[in-house]
C-alpha cells in the first residue's frame, strides 16, 4: 500500500537514480496536473457544459479528423496553464499544426512539453474513459526554440504521464524511476499517491486490437492474433480474452493494472502512413511508461523509444504491454 501523500510531496521527496527532480521540472509537472484537474471537471460536466456532440464540431484538425469542442478546450487549458509558469520554452500538441513558443512577455524555461490533450475523442459523447497524455523533453542548448528541438527520441524524455478521466480520475507518472499512480481526491482537490512501483506482468492472456481491421493487417500481426484466437488447443496452449476500448489511455491503464498487450499496427488501409497513432504524443510517452513498469514497446521491428523522429506529427506502428507477448509478436516480423 502506497503512503497516502500528495503529488506535490511525492515530487519533492522522490529521489531518482540521478538525484532529486529539478525544481523547474517539479513545478512544471504540478502545473500539468492542475490543468488535468480542470479538464477532468469539464469532462465530468458533460452535456451540462454544453460542449459535447459531433454536431457542435467546429473545425478539422491538421490530421483531417473532426475536432470535438472538448478537444479544443483541453488544448487551451493546457496552453494557458503552462505558458506563464517559467518552466517551459515551448509546447507541441496533437491539435496544433506548429509549436507554441512561450510568448516573450513570460519567463522562458528549459523544458519542452508535448501533449495529446484529449485521447479517445470518439468516446467523449458515449461517456467512456478518455484522457490526456503528456511528454517532457529538455530543450537543447542554444538561443531560441524551434520545431527541430522537439525531434528527440523517446529515450530522451525526462517525464511522461497521462491522466485518465474515468470512474476515477487518475494521474500516472514516470520521471525515469518506475511508475506511480495518483488518484484525484475531489474533496481535497488534490492528487493522492495510490500506487507506487507499478509492474506489468510479463505474461498475459489478454490482447487489445481493433479486430475490424483484420483483413488489412500485415502477415506477422495476423499470425500473432490467429495464434491467440486458437486458444488452449493452438500453439499458445491457453485461451485469450480480448478488450478494445478505442481510447489508448484506457487500454494502457488496464495493461498497467493487470497486464495485456495492445496493438495498433501499420495496415494496408493507408499503406503510406506508418500507423495511426502519433509517435510524439502517444507512442513515446506510453512506451516509456510501459517500459518503466517492466513492459516493452515496439513497432514490430524497432524499440519505439529508439526512433529518431523526423516530424512533429509523425505516426508509428505500436505494439506495447506485457514483455513476453510484445517480444513474441515482434519475433514474427523479419528483422530490417
Ligand atoms: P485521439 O482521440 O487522440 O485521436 O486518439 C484515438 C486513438 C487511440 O486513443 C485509440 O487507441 C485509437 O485511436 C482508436 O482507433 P480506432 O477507432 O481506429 O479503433
Ligand atoms: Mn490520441
Ligand atoms: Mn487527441
Amino acid at each position: 500500500m502506497a503512503p497516502k501523500i500528495s503529488l506535490t510531496r511525492y515530487l519533492v521527496e522522490e529521489q531518482r537514480v540521478d538525484g532529486s527532480i529539478p525544481a523547474q521540472l517539479r513545478l512544471l509537472l504540478e502545473v500539468v496536473a492542475r490543468a488535468c484537474k480542470s479538464i477532468s471537471l469539464a469532462v465530468n460536466k458533460g452535456a451540462l457544459g454544453g460542449v459535447l456532440g459531433v454536431a457542435e464540431a467546429e473545425s478539422e484538425n491538421i490530421q483531417g479528423e473532426i475536432q470535438k469542442k472538448l478537444d479544443i478546450i483541453a488544448n487551451d487549458v493546457l496552453i494557458e496553464a503552462n505558458e506563464w509558469g517559467g518552466h517551459l520554452a515551448a509546447m507541441a500538441s496533437e491539435e496544433m499544426e506548429g509549436i507554441h513558443v512561450v510568448p516573450n512577455r513570460y519567463p522562458q524555461g528549459e523544458y519542452l512539453l508535448l501533449f495529446d490533450p484529449l485521447d479517445g475523442s470518439s468516446n467523449i459523447d458515449v461517456n467512456v474513459s478518455i484522457g490526456t497524455i503528456f511528454s517532457v523533453l529538455r530543450k537543447p542548448e542554444g538561443a531560441g526554440v524551434s520545431e527541430q528541438d522537439f525531434l528527440q527520441a523517446g529515450a530522451k524524455q525526462v517525464a511522461a504521464g497521462y491522466c485518465i478521466y474515468g470512474p476515477q480520475t487518475t494521474l500516472v507518472l514516470t520521471v525515469g524511476d518506475g511508475v506511480a499512480m495518483f488518484t484525484l481526491d475531489r474533496e481535497q482537490g488534490s492528487f493522492v499517491l495510490t500506487q507506487e512501483n507499478i509492474r506489468i506482468p510479463e505474461d498475459t492472456k489478454e490482447f487489445a486490437i481493433n479486430m475490424s481491421n483484420m483483413r488489412h493487417w500485415d502477415e506477422p500481426v495476423k499470425r500473432y492474433i490467429d495464434e491467440c484466437l486458437l486458444g488452449k488447443t493452438g500453439p499458445r496452449g491457453k485461451d485469450f480474452n480480448m478488450r478494445w476500448i478505442a481510447s489508448m489511455v484506457a487500454d494502457v491503464h488496464r495493461i498497467l493494472t493487470r497486464g495485456g498487450v495492445f496493438l495498433y499496427p501499420w495496415d494496408k488501409r493507408e499503406p503510406e502512413k506508418p500507423g495511426k497513432l502519433r509517435l510524439m504524443y502517444e507512442a513515446n510517452p506510453m512506451g516509456w511508461i510501459v517500459e518503466q513498469a517492466g513492459g516493452a514497446a515496439s513497432t514490430g521491428t524497432q524499440r519505439i523509444l529508439d526512433i529518431q523522429p523526423e516530424k512533429l506529427h509523425q505516426r508509428v506502428s505500436v505494439i506495447l504491454g506485457s514483455k513476453n507477448e510484445v517480444e513474441r509478436a515482434a519475433s514474427y516480423f523479419a528483422p530490417v
